[in-house]
């Protein structure tokens, strides 16, 4: 049975990878990863200057999943160039992939102009972080043409391949990855968190969040999620990073039936601690050896045919 994905010319040996902020501010922590089954990990979002991110509380969780507000908190895309270099001394040939915000058009091209240059495979762009609107307005993704407008500038600033970060939060996602793939994005990832959404201490009688609302991940994006990557990939050719409430191996099929080359996993680790990967690849295996199937691309789409 084989599990390995080649995506965008990268070699993952399994199709899990470490969603962009869980367990991604340090090099050695991202080698955990690997070191714990992760075929490819994403590193934090990093923008140009170092942000403190919202005041706590600032993850929450509810039965559904988690609600969070970190804030993009991060220390700057040039203090994360240490972090990077750890991670290839003690993961020399696992996928890397940046992940990368700006504050507006100029900053994002800045970013990404100065992760081309670092040890990375592959730039994830976040266009989609709901919990910043105070302080960025609505996220690019959120609007087709500014995403187009992102894309096509950073494409002409970057060699490595890019992914689009997109939102849920949209009325026709498969109209904001064609955008992003006519502008040349080489990827999508789909998708950040969903909502905003709000939790309120009844004793307290207040939001609980510091920042009142935040992005809901985990089981309860699940469907949405899924939805999200079969019309992506109705609507575009590249390859989708599926991503949201993947929390076990039947989730992770839904999502390559539904479209997903690479699966985004974050919230499982939290339910299932860093054994999500291999446990998520060994039932994937398992379902391919009941169903016969002997290599996972076969698997990409399928609940597209009729
Ligand atoms: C605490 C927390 C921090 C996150 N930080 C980032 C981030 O820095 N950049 C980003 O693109 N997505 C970020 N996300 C979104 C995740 O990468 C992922 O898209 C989302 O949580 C859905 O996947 P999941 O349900 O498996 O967690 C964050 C999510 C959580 C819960």
């Amino acid at each position: 049975m084989n599990v390995s994905v080649k995506f965008c010319g990268i070699d993952f040996p399994n199709p899990t990878v470490l969603a962009s902020g869980y367990l991604g501010v340090t090099g050695a922590s991202l080698a955990n990863c690997i070191n714990n089954g992760a075929g490819g990990v994403t590193g934090k979002t990093l923008f140009m200057e170092p942000r403190p991110g919202h005041p706590n509380p600032t993850v929450l969780t509810f039965p559904g999943g988690l609600i969070n507000a970190v804030g993009l908190c991060g220390e700057g895309i040039k203090n994360g160039i240490h972090e990077f270099k750890k991670f290839r001394e003690m993961a020399p040939d696992a996928p890397l992939i940046g992940s990368i915000a700006g504050k507006n058009l100029k900053e994002l091209i800045e970013v990404a102009e100065i992760m081309d240059t670092y040890p990375v495979d592959m730039i994830e762009l976040n266009l989609s972080c709901p919990n910043v609107d105070d302080e960025m307005g609505r996220p690019i993704a959120c609007d087709p043409l500014m995403t187009r407008d992102a894309i096509k500038a950073v494409r002409k600033v970057v060699k490595k391949p890019i992914s689009a970060k997109l939102s849920p939060n949209v009325q026709n996602i498969g109209i904001v990855a064609k955008n992003a793939e006519n502008e040349g994005a080489d990827a999508i990832t789909a998708v950040n968190t969903m909502g905003p959404g709000m939790l309120i201490d009844i004793k307290m009688r207040r939001p609980i969040l510091s920042n009142k609302v935040g992005g809901v991940s985990g089981m309860a994006l699940h469907p949405i999620a899924v939805r999200c990557v079969y019309d992506i990939y109705k609507a575009v050719q590249i390859p989708i990073i599926a991503t949201g409430g993947i929390m076990n191996g039947k989730d992770a099929i839904e999502m390559i039936l539904a479209g997903g080359s690479l699966l985004g996993i974050g919230c499982a680790i939290t339910a299932n601690d860093l054994n999500c990967f291999t446990m998520i690849t060994d039932k994937i295996r398992e379902y391919m050896k009941e169903e016969g199937f002997t290599d996972i691309s076969e698997m990409v789409g399928l609940a597209h045919e009729i």
